[in-house]
């Protein structure tokens, strides 16, 4: 019968018998998909694992640190990390189309871990099994979808790691196939992965660019960072983090209005917060959130972040409204 001991010890058994002794690589998203497959796999051979993570400078304040210390001071993991924040901001300067913006999000991602393979076969290669193994946090909800594809018209561009190259050619490990998200988690915990990676809400792939309604330069990724670490502080201090599903701050950059601070007149930037309820982000209600955890959002947020003079709240379903802004 299920047991979350008994998850770990069949897939471990498998990943072993799947992989022998050859080499494996994972791309770290700061997820916790990927970081719960990448664990497994760890647990099954050790260093043969190597973990890549590329950070694009997109993630949101204290993530990076979370997948290069805490993730690998809980697993003694292998990580290859790729510094790719200069590449991304390039590739997105002057960009404000939220299609393009995901498209070049995703071509970059291929290229920067396409490279990143290769230079880890490069180094792993020499001492005997070669790296042929890739693995990947589908989850059983996926598996069912894909299964199912309806034609559906393209919302938006999703991004994940897929479409390498033929000389590339990697066999799968995909450990959690056959679970659902919180059977993932408590395999996570078991694990003993950091809480924060265990428990992380959804995030979107592109990251914080598509937070950013405008182009997407550091300064703005500064102040949007700085917003939304501010109301995940207090959503998790008021123990709301499980009430809600999400909650993006959006930053509205090339929006601007007339504000007063102090004895002065302020013209800053509107951050959007965007709570909501869902089972599965198909369909999403707004999240009825209590007024004081809204104020002390609103006041902190302002307080704190000198670009920030107003702090406005979503009251859209989806449908019509899509969670992400972009
Ligand atoms: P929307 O905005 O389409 O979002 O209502 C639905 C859910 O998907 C997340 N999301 C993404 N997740 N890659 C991801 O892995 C993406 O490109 C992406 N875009 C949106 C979003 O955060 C929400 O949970």
């Amino acid at each position: 019968d299920w047991t979350t001991g008994n998850v770990i010890e069949e897939q471990v058994a498998r990943i072993k018998a799947q992989i022998g002794d050859g080499k494996v690589i994972c791309a770290l998203s700061g997820g916790v998909d990927s970081a719960v497959a990448g664990a497994l796999v760890q647990r099954a051979v050790g260093d043969q694992l190597t973990c890549v993570f590329v950070d694009h400078g997109l993630l949101r304040a204290g993530e990076a640190e979370q997948v290069e210390k805490d993730f690998v001071a809980a697993t003694g993991v292998k990580l290859h990390v790729v510094d790719a924040v200069q590449r991304f901001a390039d590739a997105l300067d002057g960009v404000s189309d939220p299609e393009q913006k995901r498209k070049i999000i995703g071509r970059e991602f291929i290229r920067v871990f396409e490279q990143a393979a290769r230079d880890v076969v490069a180094k792993e290669g020499t001492d005997g099994g070669e790296v042929r193994f890739l693995v990947q946090g589908t989850l059983y909800p996926d598996v069912v979808e894909s299964g199912g594809g309806t034609g559906a018209a393209t919302i938006k561009s999703h991004h994940n790691v897929g479409g390498l190259p033929d000389d590339l050619a990697f066999e799968l490990v995909e450990p959690l196939r056959a679970l659902f998200k919180d059977e993932v988690r408590a395999v996570g915990v078991q694990l003993g992965l950091p809480e924060a990676m265990v428990y992380r809400q959804p995030f979107p792939g592109p990251g914080l660019a598509i937070r950013i309604v405008g182009a997407v330069t550091p300064e703005r990724l500064e102040i949007l960072r700085a917003a939304d670490a501010i109301a995940r502080a207090e959503l998790t201090a008021a123990g709301l983090d499980r009430d809600i599903w999400q909650c993006p701050v959006v930053l509205l950059a090339d929006v601007r209005s007339v504000g007063v601070q102090g004895d002065g007149r302020t013209y800053g930037h509107p951050v959007v917060l965007r709570p909501v309820s869902s089972e599965d982000a198909m369909t999403a209600d707004w999240t009825r959130l209590p007024y004081d955890v809204l104020a002390r959002i609103s006041t902190r947020i302002t307080n704190e972040v000198p670009e920030v003079n107003r702090v406005v709240l979503d009251v859209t379903s989806k449908p019509p409204g899509t969670i992400e802004w972009e």
